[in-house]
């Protein structure tokens, strides 16, 4: 093939939407294409771990790995979360995995001994060991963000703050006050696509009518202006988009919503990994997880008003929103594996866009500023 990484080759993706095509089959299956991504994209960008309701004590942590990286990410006694780098500082051993609740973090191995803020504890047998001092091999800290309750990492020191890359997404959704809601729910899937396919799906209506004809049904959105590392469809509607058509809940809309939040649903992907489903009365993240070109893991987790979780009623009606979830979720993850067969083939090519792949485009093009350029 020729070169991948030449500008040329993506002036068709490069256009005004109704001018432009998708991006070629190659950006989801060829290995060259998947490093490229890792170096420029990936490990620079800020990526969704959890809710800080997840840790809410001392020694709680969860670990989150992404593209050979990994970071625990755990509550201090003092109260603060951190992320620090799952690599012993004695002879490397990856020290925790999953989640749960430890008194410190020890290492399986000779069981050096680490504080939650990283600093190095206990480390028997090392006192003959001249020039050593436990305060120079306390465990890397890793960039660690936190916007209304949510947990974020990055994995360059050079990438900008999470506030830059956020820009104006905690004004324009300042009035969910995520900050006061709960996770409720987690689910993993392991797919068989790209990471890029999963995203592109997310945020894009076209498909609903027949991908999702026997669930939710046709979804009509417009693109809203952003300003930072992220994009936002939007659905008008009166009630919450989170159950099946015909399913009614008492759960009442969070309280205060203004402008656009009162008026209906939104879709939203922080670039490049991280979705929000946000509507009436609760909210739901998806978090892609690239493995390589062909494979991702994407996390969902489901996020109430905490006033809403206390409910006496809230364990007799949450069935409805997983319903909702676990029927559309899986019709998306199904297409999106569909989609990566096809675009195996050596027949598979670039196909021109319609109207409602607004971000399906803009998603394209913020990868290529990234790993090609322009020409
Ligand atoms: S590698 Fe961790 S204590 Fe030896
Ligand atoms: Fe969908």
């Amino acid at each position: 093939m020729t070169d991948i990484f030449d500008p040329i080759r993506y002036e068709g993706v490069r256009r005004p939407l109704l001018d432009a095509v998708s991006l070629p089959p190659w950006c989801y299956t060829s290995d060259a294409f998947y490093r490229r991504e890792v170096d420029a994209i990936l490990t620079r960008s800020w990526n969704l771990v959890g809710r800080v309701d997840e840790i809410p004590n001392p020694g709680d942590y969860r670990v989150f790995d992404l593209c050979g990286r990994s970071a625990i990410v755990v509550r201090g006694a003092d109260g603060e979360v951190r992320a620090l780098a799952n690599t012993c500082r004695h002879r490397g051993t990856r020290l925790l995995d999953d989640s749960g609740h430890c008194r410190a973090i020890i290492c399986p191995y000779h069981a050096w001994t680490y504080r939650f803020d990283g600093s190095l504890s206990g480390c028997r047998g090392m006192e003959k060991t001249r020039g050593f001092e436990k305060a120079d091999h306390g465990l890397a800290p890793i960039r660690l963000g936190i916007w209304a309750g949510f947990i974020f990492v990055c994995f360059s020191d050079e990438s900008p703050d999470l506030g830059t890359w956020l820009g104006d997404l905690p004004e324009q959704f300042g009035s969910y006050r995520f900050e006061t809601f709960e996770l409720v729910r987690r689910r993993h899937y392991d797919l068989d696509c790209n990471w890029k396919l999963y995203i592109e799906n997310a945020m894009e209506d076209y498909h609903t009518p027949t991908v999702h004809r026997s669930s939710i049904g046709l979804q009509e959105t417009d693109l809203i202006e952003t300003v930072g590392e992220w994009d936002s469809i939007h659905m008008e509607s009166e009630d919450t988009m989170a159950v099946l058509p015909g399913d009614t809940t008492p759960f009442p809309h969070v309280e205060g919503l203004e402008g656009r939040p009162a008026s209906g649903d939104s879709f939203t992907v922080l670039y490049p990994t991280t979705f929000f489903g946000t509507t009436k009365d609760c909210m739901w993240w998806l978090q892609t997880i690239p493995d390589g070109p062909r494979r991702c893991r994407v996390i969902q987790g489901s996020c109430f008003p905490a006033s809403t979780v206390a409910r006496s009623d809230f364990g007799e009606h949450v069935g409805k929103y997983y319903r909702r979830w676990d029927k559309s979720i899986p019709e998306d993850n199904a297409i999106s594996e569909r989609q990566q067969a096809g675009l195996e083939s050596p027949a598979a090519a670039s196909g021109r866009l319609s109207v409602h792949e607004p971000v399906v485009h803009s998603f394209a093009n913020w990868v290529l500023d990234r790993t090609i350029g322009r020409s």
